[in-house]
């Protein structure tokens, strides 16, 4: 499939390059997507070399949940989901690639990507989250302790990036010993444009490589000794009567690793983040919990929006925001400009915990994609945020944050702090 050229259609109204990770180093440019909404909501993004030399640039959200939720015309299976940089790879290297991504549930298609999604979805339902909770608190008590024995730190590090990590390794079934290196190993992976995490492409596959191995560990672990987790029904489980190749369950397992602990661990650093930049709901949030807890945590996630976009590939013609997208087109949807949309928000650039029909997408706009790990996610953010303001409500921010270097993932790398105030 081919994708025209696009010669007449819109462009942004002023120059960005949003595959340039340096576009994002200072955070996310919001300014600059409020005006992409109200003047190009849909326009054509030039990248020239990539698969159809560019690709479309969503930014509204309704326009974003209707991508997201017309699966049948807008596929991840296609071109994959992620908008990947330009690598100079030949179009023979990039359809190896995209064979090997399309392992990845992420980026299959119905009915496919349902038989792939089904093997592990009910690990995830509210219930079994529910179940998870004490566990949760557990490990949340014993990170804020080591925390705050410190006296001061890193945020990131020492908290936000704890709990996704050891949540995520105790549903897979990772034994403890190897969670500190699937942490490094996931930050190089997803922080490849970031020369602090990773500086080559050699990094970058050394880093799945590892992650493999540690997969591959676990499977004979569990192929030994079946155990009440996800690795073990990654291994029970057929599809069209035919069990998981060692390749697929790995593949599957650095998904699950990589998804639970980046996303979840920047919605917990946004989250501080914003505490000390909004002291007023900080104070609020410590003097009104538990019955402000939910809707803080819809607003943290909200406001961190972890995922800044994924694309999809349109398989025919389809007219989106009064633009013509044609089949073989790319569509990038970007959630983290729609969680600020005026139309769908009220207030949207307003920080606030109490916020009601807070219909944010940062876990997608609905359809076959929406993510797994939604509710994990919201324990883990709860949690967490409910323990801080128990045991370290004085916890102040002693210099600023520093972002990660990405046009993917709106990342926060470091927040120095003291925990007793
Ligand atoms: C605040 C935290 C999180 C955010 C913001 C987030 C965001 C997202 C987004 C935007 C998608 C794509 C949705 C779509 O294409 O429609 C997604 C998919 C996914 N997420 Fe999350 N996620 C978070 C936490 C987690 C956790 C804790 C897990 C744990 C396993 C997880 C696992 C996944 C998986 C496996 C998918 C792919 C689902 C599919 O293709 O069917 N996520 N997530």
């Amino acid at each position: 499939m081919t994708a025209p050229t696009k010669a007449d259609a819109p462009r942004c109204p002023f120059p960005i390059d949003l595959m340039d990770p340096d576009t994002f180093e200072d955070g996310l440019p919001l300014d600059r997507f409020a005006t992409m909404r109200s003047e190009a909501p849909v326009f054509w993004h030039d990248d020239p070399g990539s698969y159809g030399d560019g690709f479309w640039v969503v930014t509204r959200h309704a326009d974003v949940m209707e991508v997201s939720r017309t699966a049948e015309v807008f596929s991840s299976h296609e071109r994959g989901s992620l908008l990947l940089p330009r690598k100079g790879a030949t179009p023979e290297e990039e359809e190896m690639q995209l064979a090997m991504t399309r392992m990845l549930m992420l980026n299959m298609d119905p009915p496919e990507h349902s038989d792939y999604r089904n093997i592990v979805q009910r690990a995830f339902t509210p219930r079994t989250i529910r179940n998870l909770e004490g566990r949760l608190q557990e490990f949340a008590d014993d990170i804020i302790d080591r925390a705050l024995a410190k006296g001061t730190g890193d945020f990131v590090t020492d908290v936000a990036a704890e709990l996704p990590l050891l949540a995520i390794c105790e549903l897979v079934g990772v034994p403890p010993e190897d969670r500190i290196a699937i942490f490094d190993l996931s930050n190089k992976m997803i922080g490849a444009d970031d020369p602090e995490f990773s500086t080559s492409p050699e990094d970058q596959q050394l880093a799945s490589t590892e992650m493999y191995m540690h997969a591959d560990k676990l499977a004979e672990a569990r192929r030994e000794c079946p155990m009440d987790d996800v690795a073990t029904k990654l291994l029970q489980a057929e599809v069209d009567g035919t069990s998981l190749s060692q390749e697929q369950f790995d593949i599957f397992f650095m998904l699950l690793m990589v998804a639970g602990n980046e996303t979840t661990r920047n919605a917990i650093s946004h989250g501080m983040q914003a505490f000390f930049d909004h002291p007023d709901q900080w104070e609020l949030f410590k003097s009104s919990r538990p019955e402000v807890l939910d809707t803080a945590v819809e607003e943290i996630i909200r406001w961190a929006t972890p995922v800044m976009q994924f694309q999809r590939t349109a398989l025919s013609d389809y007219e989106l925001g009064g633009q013509q997208i044609r089949k073989g087109d790319r569509v990038a949807i970007y959630y983290a400009a729609a969680n600020r949309d005026e139309t769908a928000l009220d207030s949207p650039d307003t920080f606030d915990i109490t916020r009601k029909d807070n219909e944010h997408i940062a876990f997608g706009g609905g359809g076959p994609h929406f993510c797994l790990g939604a509710n994990l996610a919201r324990a883990e953010v709860r949690i967490i945020f409910d323990t801080i303001a128990e045991k370290m409500p004085d916890i102040r921010r002693t210099s600023d944050a520093r972002y990660l270097r990405s046009q993917f993932i709106n990342g926060i790398k470091e927040i120095p702090v003291s925990y007793t105030g």
